[in-house]
Protein backbone atom coordinates (compact mmCIF):
# COMPACT_ATOMS: atom_id res chain seq x y z
CA UNK A 1 0.00 0.00 0.00
CA UNK A 2 1.48 3.42 -0.68
CA UNK A 3 2.12 5.69 2.16
CA UNK A 4 1.21 9.13 1.65
CA UNK A 5 2.24 10.44 4.88
CA UNK A 6 3.97 8.75 8.27
CA UNK A 7 6.21 9.67 10.77
CA UNK A 8 9.98 8.67 11.46
CA UNK A 9 10.39 8.01 15.06
CA UNK A 10 14.15 7.93 14.89
CA UNK A 11 14.31 11.10 12.84
CA UNK A 12 11.86 12.83 14.59
CA UNK A 13 10.26 13.80 11.30
CA UNK A 14 6.89 13.74 9.46
CA UNK A 15 7.47 11.90 6.02
CA UNK A 16 5.48 13.09 3.50
CA UNK A 17 5.06 11.47 -0.70
CA UNK A 18 4.87 14.89 -2.36
CA UNK A 19 1.93 14.85 -4.64
CA UNK A 20 2.70 17.42 -6.71
CA UNK A 21 5.46 15.78 -8.55
CA UNK A 22 3.33 12.37 -8.82
CA UNK A 23 3.53 11.22 -11.55
CA UNK A 24 7.13 11.74 -12.66
CA UNK A 25 9.10 11.67 -9.13
CA UNK A 26 8.22 9.55 -6.17
CA UNK A 27 9.57 12.06 -3.58
CA UNK A 28 9.53 11.76 0.17
CA UNK A 29 9.90 14.87 1.96
CA UNK A 30 10.99 14.52 5.47
CA UNK A 31 9.27 17.30 7.61
CA UNK A 32 10.61 18.49 11.05
CA UNK A 33 8.86 21.85 11.47
CA UNK A 34 5.57 22.94 12.01
CA UNK A 35 5.69 25.56 8.74
CA UNK A 36 7.55 22.95 6.67
CA UNK A 37 3.77 20.82 7.32
CA UNK A 38 1.28 23.31 7.04
CA UNK A 39 3.21 24.70 3.27
CA UNK A 40 2.77 20.98 2.41
CA UNK A 41 -1.22 21.18 3.37
CA UNK A 42 -1.57 24.37 1.74
CA UNK A 43 0.76 23.71 -1.26
CA UNK A 44 -1.04 20.13 -2.15
CA UNK A 45 2.20 17.62 -1.00
CA UNK A 46 -0.77 16.54 1.13
CA UNK A 47 -3.84 16.59 -0.10
CA UNK A 48 -7.18 14.17 0.09
CA UNK A 49 -10.37 15.39 3.18
CA UNK A 50 -9.29 12.24 5.26
CA UNK A 51 -5.48 12.48 4.93
CA UNK A 52 -5.63 16.10 6.20
CA UNK A 53 -7.52 14.71 9.24
CA UNK A 54 -3.75 12.72 9.90
CA UNK A 55 -1.84 15.95 8.56
CA UNK A 56 -3.65 17.62 11.31
CA UNK A 57 -2.64 15.20 13.63
CA UNK A 58 1.02 15.02 12.77
CA UNK A 59 0.89 19.13 12.75
CA UNK A 60 -0.02 18.69 16.71
CA UNK A 61 2.53 16.52 17.48
CA UNK A 62 5.04 19.15 15.63
CA UNK A 63 3.18 22.21 17.28
CA UNK A 64 3.72 20.39 20.55
CA UNK A 65 6.86 20.54 20.19
CA UNK A 66 8.40 23.65 19.11
CA UNK A 67 6.20 25.31 21.61
CA UNK A 68 7.61 23.12 24.29
CA UNK A 69 9.98 25.21 26.75
CA UNK A 70 8.14 28.73 25.32
CA UNK A 71 6.67 30.38 28.40
CA UNK A 72 3.58 30.85 27.21
CA UNK A 73 3.47 27.44 26.05
CA UNK A 74 -0.44 27.10 26.18
CA UNK A 75 -1.25 30.23 24.02
CA UNK A 76 1.57 29.26 21.62
CA UNK A 77 0.17 26.14 20.67
CA UNK A 78 -3.15 27.85 20.29
CA UNK A 79 -2.02 30.24 17.78
CA UNK A 80 -0.37 27.03 15.58
CA UNK A 81 -3.51 25.04 15.69
CA UNK A 82 -5.88 28.20 14.62
CA UNK A 83 -3.13 28.25 11.54
CA UNK A 84 -3.18 24.53 11.20
CA UNK A 85 -6.93 23.69 11.01
CA UNK A 86 -7.92 26.89 8.58
CA UNK A 87 -4.98 25.95 6.10
CA UNK A 88 -7.55 24.15 3.98
CA UNK A 89 -10.84 25.27 4.98
CA UNK A 90 -13.47 22.95 3.14
CA UNK A 91 -12.38 19.75 4.33
CA UNK A 92 -14.02 19.27 7.55
CA UNK A 93 -11.61 16.16 8.62
CA UNK A 94 -8.66 18.49 8.98
CA UNK A 95 -10.46 20.67 12.01
CA UNK A 96 -12.68 17.47 13.04
CA UNK A 97 -9.52 15.18 13.71
CA UNK A 98 -7.66 18.07 15.27
CA UNK A 99 -10.59 19.21 17.87
CA UNK A 100 -11.16 15.16 18.72
CA UNK A 101 -7.54 14.68 19.85
CA UNK A 102 -7.58 18.35 21.89
CA UNK A 103 -11.04 17.47 23.56
CA UNK A 104 -9.35 13.95 24.60
CA UNK A 105 -6.04 15.68 25.38
CA UNK A 106 -5.16 17.45 29.10
CA UNK A 107 -3.24 20.32 27.93
CA UNK A 108 -2.01 21.53 31.13
CA UNK A 109 0.62 18.18 31.53
CA UNK A 110 3.82 18.53 30.08
CA UNK A 111 4.81 18.73 26.88
CA UNK A 112 6.38 15.73 26.46
CA UNK A 113 3.16 13.89 27.97
CA UNK A 114 0.77 15.95 25.73
CA UNK A 115 2.81 14.54 22.64
CA UNK A 116 2.81 11.16 23.83
CA UNK A 117 -0.96 11.32 24.20
CA UNK A 118 -1.39 12.81 20.46
CA UNK A 119 0.49 9.55 19.40
CA UNK A 120 -1.52 7.91 20.78
CA UNK A 121 -4.45 9.27 19.17
CA UNK A 122 -2.62 8.89 15.81
CA UNK A 123 -2.02 5.55 16.13
CA UNK A 124 -5.94 4.88 16.60
CA UNK A 125 -6.55 7.40 13.67
CA UNK A 126 -4.48 5.41 11.32
CA UNK A 127 -6.03 2.21 11.99
CA UNK A 128 -9.67 3.70 11.71
CA UNK A 129 -8.74 5.50 8.17
CA UNK A 130 -7.91 1.99 6.88
CA UNK A 131 -10.75 0.18 8.79
CA UNK A 132 -13.43 2.92 7.35
CA UNK A 133 -11.85 2.58 3.76
CA UNK A 134 -12.50 -0.86 3.32
CA UNK A 135 -15.63 -1.27 5.09
CA UNK A 136 -16.98 1.77 2.80
CA UNK A 137 -15.19 -0.14 -0.27
CA UNK A 138 -16.62 -3.15 0.21
CA UNK A 139 -20.22 -1.59 1.09
CA UNK A 140 -19.82 0.36 -2.52
CA UNK A 141 -18.63 -2.36 -4.51
CA UNK A 142 -21.95 -4.44 -3.16
CA UNK A 143 -24.15 -1.60 -3.87
CA UNK A 144 -22.57 -1.33 -7.70
CA UNK A 145 -22.69 -4.97 -8.26
CA UNK A 146 -22.52 -5.40 -12.49
CA UNK A 147 -22.21 -2.01 -12.70
CA UNK A 148 -18.73 -2.07 -14.84
CA UNK A 149 -18.38 1.25 -16.14
CA UNK A 150 -17.65 3.61 -13.68
CA UNK A 151 -16.97 7.30 -13.88
CA UNK A 152 -14.96 9.42 -11.02
CA UNK A 153 -13.09 12.95 -10.26
CA UNK A 154 -10.00 14.03 -8.21
CA UNK A 155 -8.39 11.50 -6.09
CA UNK A 156 -9.97 9.38 -3.82
CA UNK A 157 -7.57 6.76 -3.42
CA UNK A 158 -4.61 6.05 -0.73
CA UNK A 159 -2.58 9.28 -1.85
CA UNK A 160 -5.84 11.04 -0.20
CA UNK A 161 -6.80 8.87 2.84
CA UNK A 162 -3.79 6.51 3.65
CA UNK A 163 -5.92 3.59 2.97
CA UNK A 164 -7.51 1.75 0.13
CA UNK A 165 -9.29 4.71 -0.98
CA UNK A 166 -13.07 6.08 -0.89
CA UNK A 167 -14.76 5.76 -4.55
CA UNK A 168 -10.93 4.51 -5.81
CA UNK A 169 -11.27 2.26 -3.38
CA UNK A 170 -14.68 0.76 -4.73
CA UNK A 171 -13.24 0.71 -8.15
CA UNK A 172 -10.48 -1.33 -6.60
CA UNK A 173 -12.23 -3.76 -5.41
CA UNK A 174 -14.60 -4.25 -7.90
CA UNK A 175 -11.45 -4.68 -10.00
CA UNK A 176 -10.41 -6.99 -7.52
CA UNK A 177 -14.12 -9.14 -8.20
CA UNK A 178 -13.92 -9.08 -11.92
CA UNK A 179 -16.92 -6.36 -11.76
CA UNK A 180 -14.96 -3.62 -13.69
CA UNK A 181 -14.97 -3.19 -17.16
CA UNK A 182 -13.67 0.38 -16.99
CA UNK A 183 -12.98 3.27 -14.75
CA UNK A 184 -13.25 6.80 -16.21
CA UNK A 185 -10.97 9.14 -15.02
CA UNK A 186 -12.03 12.63 -15.30
CA UNK A 187 -8.42 14.71 -15.26
CA UNK A 188 -9.32 17.65 -12.71
CA UNK A 189 -8.67 20.48 -13.91
CA UNK A 190 -6.82 22.42 -12.83
CA UNK A 191 -4.26 20.83 -10.91
CA UNK A 192 -5.42 17.19 -12.73
CA UNK A 193 -5.73 14.80 -9.13
CA UNK A 194 -7.25 12.40 -12.01
CA UNK A 195 -4.66 12.47 -14.42
CA UNK A 196 -1.64 12.68 -12.35
CA UNK A 197 -2.77 10.69 -8.89
CA UNK A 198 -5.84 8.42 -9.69
CA UNK A 199 -4.17 7.73 -13.07
CA UNK A 200 -0.97 6.84 -11.08
CA UNK A 201 -2.56 4.67 -8.66
CA UNK A 202 -4.69 2.59 -10.59
CA UNK A 203 -1.51 2.09 -13.64
CA UNK A 204 0.54 0.74 -10.04
CA UNK A 205 -2.54 -1.55 -9.50
CA UNK A 206 -3.36 -2.80 -12.87
CA UNK A 207 -6.77 -1.66 -12.96
CA UNK A 208 -8.07 -0.94 -16.36
CA UNK A 209 -8.95 2.75 -16.99
CA UNK A 210 -9.47 5.89 -19.87
CA UNK A 211 -8.47 9.33 -18.81
CA UNK A 212 -11.06 12.13 -19.84
CA UNK A 213 -11.24 15.64 -20.29
CA UNK A 214 -13.48 16.72 -17.43
CA UNK A 215 -15.95 18.19 -20.08
CA UNK A 216 -16.12 14.80 -21.41
CA UNK A 217 -18.10 13.19 -18.94
CA UNK A 218 -21.32 14.58 -20.03
CA UNK A 219 -21.12 12.91 -23.22
CA UNK A 220 -19.90 9.94 -21.81
CA UNK A 221 -22.98 9.26 -20.24
CA UNK A 222 -25.26 11.11 -23.05
CA UNK A 223 -24.27 7.65 -25.11
CA UNK A 224 -24.88 5.37 -22.99
CA UNK A 225 -20.84 4.32 -21.80
CA UNK A 226 -21.28 5.11 -17.92
CA UNK A 227 -23.25 3.04 -15.04
CA UNK A 228 -22.50 5.12 -11.79
CA UNK A 229 -20.52 7.88 -10.73
CA UNK A 230 -18.83 8.13 -7.63
CA UNK A 231 -17.01 10.97 -6.00
CA UNK A 232 -15.98 11.93 -2.90
CA UNK A 233 -16.66 14.50 -0.42
CA UNK A 234 -15.32 17.23 1.51
CA UNK A 235 -17.74 18.05 3.81
CA UNK A 236 -21.53 16.52 4.12
CA UNK A 237 -24.06 18.71 5.84
CA UNK A 238 -27.29 17.27 7.04
CA UNK A 239 -29.32 17.69 4.60
CA UNK A 240 -27.09 15.73 2.45
CA UNK A 241 -25.33 18.82 0.15
CA UNK A 242 -21.66 17.50 -0.41
CA UNK A 243 -18.80 19.94 -1.03
CA UNK A 244 -16.53 17.81 -3.59
CA UNK A 245 -13.53 18.75 -5.94
CA UNK A 246 -15.11 21.26 -8.38
CA UNK A 247 -16.38 20.00 -11.11
CA UNK A 248 -18.39 17.64 -9.26
CA UNK A 249 -21.86 19.48 -9.29
CA UNK A 250 -21.65 19.44 -13.41
CA UNK A 251 -21.01 15.27 -13.19
CA UNK A 252 -23.99 15.41 -10.69
CA UNK A 253 -26.50 17.42 -13.29
CA UNK A 254 -25.32 15.64 -16.06
CA UNK A 255 -26.09 11.82 -14.29
CA UNK A 256 -29.79 13.54 -13.62
CA UNK A 257 -30.32 14.35 -17.61
CA UNK A 258 -29.21 10.93 -18.71
CA UNK A 259 -30.61 8.74 -15.90
CA UNK A 260 -27.28 8.16 -14.49
CA UNK A 261 -26.86 6.81 -10.57
CA UNK A 262 -24.78 9.46 -8.95
CA UNK A 263 -23.05 8.22 -5.51
CA UNK A 264 -21.02 9.91 -2.73
CA UNK A 265 -18.26 7.82 -1.28
CA UNK A 266 -17.18 8.82 2.18
CA UNK A 267 -16.36 7.88 5.80
CA UNK A 268 -18.52 9.14 8.57
CA UNK A 269 -15.88 11.62 9.83
CA UNK A 270 -16.88 14.00 6.38
CA UNK A 271 -20.13 14.68 7.71
CA UNK A 272 -20.52 18.00 8.83
CA UNK A 273 -23.81 17.72 10.97
CA UNK A 274 -23.25 21.40 12.38
CA UNK A 275 -24.27 22.22 9.01
CA UNK A 276 -27.67 22.76 7.96
CA UNK A 277 -26.74 22.91 4.55
CA UNK A 278 -24.44 23.75 1.76
CA UNK A 279 -24.25 27.20 1.80
CA UNK A 280 -23.11 27.13 4.69
CA UNK A 281 -19.59 25.16 3.91
CA UNK A 282 -16.62 27.49 3.61
CA UNK A 283 -15.08 27.02 -0.13
CA UNK A 284 -11.59 27.56 -0.83
CA UNK A 285 -10.83 29.53 -3.18
CA UNK A 286 -6.71 29.15 -4.35
CA UNK A 287 -4.28 31.17 -6.12
CA UNK A 288 -4.76 32.14 -10.10
CA UNK A 289 -2.01 30.95 -11.24
CA UNK A 290 -3.11 26.90 -10.95
CA UNK A 291 -5.57 27.91 -13.90
CA UNK A 292 -3.49 29.98 -15.47
CA UNK A 293 -0.33 27.74 -15.97
CA UNK A 294 -0.34 24.44 -16.63
CA UNK A 295 2.73 22.20 -15.48
CA UNK A 296 4.54 25.78 -15.05
CA UNK A 297 3.71 27.05 -18.54
CA UNK A 298 1.51 30.11 -18.75
CA UNK A 299 -1.90 29.29 -21.03
CA UNK A 300 -3.91 32.29 -20.88
CA UNK A 301 -2.43 36.18 -21.99
CA UNK A 302 -0.48 38.12 -19.15
CA UNK A 303 -3.07 40.32 -18.52
CA UNK A 304 -5.60 37.63 -18.23
CA UNK A 305 -6.93 36.64 -14.62
CA UNK A 306 -8.81 33.78 -13.45
CA UNK A 307 -10.85 32.32 -10.65
CA UNK A 308 -10.29 29.27 -8.88
CA UNK A 309 -13.00 27.47 -6.92
CA UNK A 310 -11.16 24.64 -5.85
CA UNK A 311 -14.56 23.11 -4.56
CA UNK A 312 -18.20 23.07 -5.50
CA UNK A 313 -21.33 22.01 -3.78
CA UNK A 314 -23.90 19.66 -5.39
CA UNK A 315 -27.80 19.65 -3.53
CA UNK A 316 -28.76 16.00 -2.30
CA UNK A 317 -31.27 16.00 -4.56
CA UNK A 318 -29.31 15.03 -7.78
CA UNK A 319 -27.23 12.32 -4.69
CA UNK A 320 -28.88 8.70 -4.63
CA UNK A 321 -26.91 7.84 -1.95
CA UNK A 322 -23.91 7.70 0.37
CA UNK A 323 -21.30 5.47 0.96
CA UNK A 324 -20.43 4.90 3.85
CA UNK A 325 -18.73 2.66 7.17
CA UNK A 326 -21.55 2.33 8.25
CA UNK A 327 -23.57 1.13 5.55
CA UNK A 328 -25.21 2.93 2.55
CA UNK A 329 -27.24 6.15 3.69
CA UNK A 330 -30.07 8.29 2.33
CA UNK A 331 -30.43 11.99 3.67
CA UNK A 332 -31.27 13.97 5.33
CA UNK A 333 -28.97 13.12 8.45
CA UNK A 334 -30.26 13.29 11.80
CA UNK A 335 -27.26 12.03 13.07
CA UNK A 336 -24.17 9.65 11.86
CA UNK A 337 -22.61 6.58 13.69
O1 LIG B 1 -8.00 19.63 -3.32
P1 LIG B 1 -7.92 18.18 -2.97
O2 LIG B 1 -7.08 17.39 -3.91
O3 LIG B 1 -7.56 17.97 -1.52
O4 LIG B 1 -9.44 17.67 -3.13
C1 LIG B 1 -9.74 16.34 -2.81
C2 LIG B 1 -11.15 15.96 -3.09
O5 LIG B 1 -11.96 16.77 -3.51
C3 LIG B 1 -11.56 14.56 -2.75
O6 LIG B 1 -12.60 14.13 -3.57
C4 LIG B 1 -12.03 14.49 -1.27
O7 LIG B 1 -11.13 15.13 -0.43
C5 LIG B 1 -12.22 13.09 -0.84
S1 LIG B 1 -10.70 12.20 -0.71
C6 LIG B 1 -11.12 10.64 -0.17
Amino acid sequence: MIKPLEYDRERGTVVVLDQTRLPHEEVYLQLDNFDQLVEAIRSLRIRGAPLLGLAGAYGLVLAVRECEGLPDFKDALMARIHVLVNARPTAVNLRKEVEEILSDVNLDAEPYEIAAMVFEKIVELEARLQEDDLRLSLYGADLLRGKTRILTICNTGSLATGGIGTALGIIKVKHQRHDLKIAYLCETRPVLQGARLSAWELSKEGVPHYLITDNTAPYLMSLGEVDAVVVGADRITRNGDTANKIGTLMLAVAAKRFGVPFYVAAPTSSFDLSLESGSQIPIEQRDPSEVLMIGGTRIAPESTKALNYAFDVTPAELIDAYITEAGILKAPFDEVV
